[in-house]
């Protein structure tokens, strides 16, 4: 076999290798950068909405728990008023600063309001499965 060929064999095979690995990579990328391009949370790890007030959030209520256990819940402002007392009066929460409070209440009302409905409608009974504990008749 001539020389160039067998010189050649070893490159043509790492190329083969390194190709999917390449466009993994710039798929990654792509995924990547598309994802910050898309995000409206906060870049760091408090995944809270990024939006006025947010910072006052983060600053006075990620202390003790996770953003997550603030993100998870939804209420209008007097809610969410009633939220912070009940932590000023059993969790230890310092009483905030009223500007401060307010710009809270007003993030919290905004971003996290009152949800219309947070379930699914129950599924037809037709559609469920046989219930084992119903008494025959
Ligand atoms: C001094 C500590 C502390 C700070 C600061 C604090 N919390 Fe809490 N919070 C708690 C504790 C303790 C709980 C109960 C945790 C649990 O149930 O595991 C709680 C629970 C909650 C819950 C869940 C209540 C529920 O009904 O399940 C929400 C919502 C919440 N906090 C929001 C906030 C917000 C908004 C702030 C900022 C104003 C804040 N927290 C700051 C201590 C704190």
């Amino acid at each position: 076999m001539p020389a160039t060929e067998w010189r050649c064999k070893p490159l043509k095979n790492m190329t083969k290798r390194l190709f999917p690995a390449i466009i993994t990579l710039g798929l990654a990328a792509a995924f990547l950068t598309d994802l910050s391009v898309a995000q409206i949370e906060t870049p760091d790890s408090s995944s809270l909405i990024v939006a006025d007030g947010w910072k006052d959030v983060q600053a006075n209520c990620t202390e003790c728990h996770s953003s997550l256990l603030i993100t998870q819940n939804s209420g209008n402002k007097a809610v969410w008023e009633s939220r912070i007392r009940w932590m000023q009066d059993t969790q230890g929460l310092q009483i905030l600063a009223s500007d401060i409070e307010e710009s809270i209440l007003n993030y919290l009302a905004t971003n996290y309001g009152a949800k219309t409905f947070s379930r699914r409608a129950p599924l037809n009974i037709e559609l469920m499965p046989e219930n084992p504990y119903q008494s025959e008749e």
